[in-house]
């Protein structure tokens, strides 16, 4: 095993879009587990558009990056040493709290072991984990897809938009993606989306929204904020349900209030629904979730495409594919080898 432990820690608030040079790449001994705790070697490592608000100094969901903290984040893993019932050397778990680093020490809390026989162990980070979580929680507690109904994505080819698709899908309802190249859109088709829509060259994206969902927006899953915000506004349905599940398109402006037509005006005369959503409320609800989606998963139903670029050195660079879209599905970074 290797004696020390580079990890990256936060070197700047970033001022609109983060940058590489907002961390800083360190070396320090490998920690001790204390009591209650195991030492775990990173394997795979998450980056999340979460984590554009997490390195701001304002106000949020959760505590924010201190300068000189290790960048906070989720990750896959294996366990090297242990002080604690239940987790033994060998065993592979996930958790929030893996960080920006090749080896982190966790507590029980907060930590779930992985089945290597189930799915590869990366999907613990993309379609058997949070953003998995999040299509399935949002859909279901918030958007109630009816057979039937148009269900409209943005970000459609990402992370939590290829399962909320295929959910949809799953559901009977018509699926209609939002994203930013003719390959995405391909791959959106590939795995069941019936219509899509190129943000980038649609030109008036109401009125591409209107062509593609001709009897209105049901459900509206809004990953990005700003203008694909607006289109579904234009195009509610009677009683819809907007999921605000992310605004990823305001990365650059993320102190700065999103723009647009927000006029309440549109949910009174739809009789609409608009709910902000967050993954962590529904965590205690994990096993049922992922028992269901590993079972499509597994027979074939849902399909996702991950983005894996190698690693620990690329982490930041990683982080910074999602702003510009250059990730095509979820993006991961492997720091670690697997165990054979
Ligand atoms: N509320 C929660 O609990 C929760 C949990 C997980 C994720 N989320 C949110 O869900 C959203 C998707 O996250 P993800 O992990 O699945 O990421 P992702 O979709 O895999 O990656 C981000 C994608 O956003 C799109 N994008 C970037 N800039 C854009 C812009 N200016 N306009 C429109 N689209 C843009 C890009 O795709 P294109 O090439 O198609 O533009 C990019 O590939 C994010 O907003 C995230 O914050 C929320």
């Amino acid at each position: 095993m290797k004696n020390s432990n580079r990890r990256w820690v936060l070197a700047a608030h970033p001022k609109g879009l983060p940058k590489e040079t907002d961390w800083r790449l360190e070396e320090e001994p490998v920690p001790d587990p204390g009591d209650g705790e195991m030492l775990v070697r990173s394997i795979y490592l998450s980056v999340d558009p979460y984590m554009r608000g997490r390195v701001s100094d304002a106000k949020n969901y959760a505590a924010g990056v201190q300068i000189g903290e290790v960048m906070h984040g989720g990750g896959v893993g294996e366990v090297v040493r242990s002080n604690l019932d239940g987790f033994r050397p060998g065993d592979i778990v996930e958790s929030m709290r893996f960080h920006w680093q090749e080896f982190a020490t966790l507590k029980a809390a907060g930590t779930r072991k992985v089945d290597p026989s189930i799915a590869p162990i990366h999907t613990a980070l993309s379609c058997l984990g949070m953003p998995g979580l999040t299509a399935y929680f949002a859909m279901e507690t918030i958007g109630k897809p009816q057979a039937g109904e148009t269900v409209l994505v943005s970000a459609a080819s990402g992370a939590v938009g290829q399962v909320v698709g295929q959910i949809a899908k799953l559901r009977g309802c018509r699926a209609v993606a939002v994203a930013g190249s003719a390959e995405k859109l391909a791959w959106c088709k590939e795995i069941g989306y019936d219509a899509g829509i190129n943000y980038k060259t649609a030109g008036d994206i109401g009125a591409a929204v209107a062509e593609a969902c001709a009897q209105g927006v049901d459900i509206y899953f809004d990953n990005t904020g700003g203008e694909i915000h607006d289109a579904a506004m234009d195009n509610l349905a009677l009683h819809a349900r907007i999921i605000i599940c992310g605004m990823v398109s305001r990365a650059a402006e993320f102190d700065a209030p999103d723009i647009g037509e927000r006029q309440m005006r549109k949910l009174l005369v739809a009789r609409a629904r608009m709910e902000g959503f967050l993954v962590l409320d529904h965590m205690e609800r994990t096993p049922e979730a992922l028992a269901e989606l590993a079972g499509w998963y597994n027979g074939g139903q849902l399909k996702f495409r991950e983005d894996i670029v190698a690693g620990i050195e690329n982490v930041p660079t990683a982080l910074l594919r999602l702003f510009s879209g250059e990730n095509f599905g979820k993006q991961l970074v492997k720091v670690g080898e697997e165990v054979t």
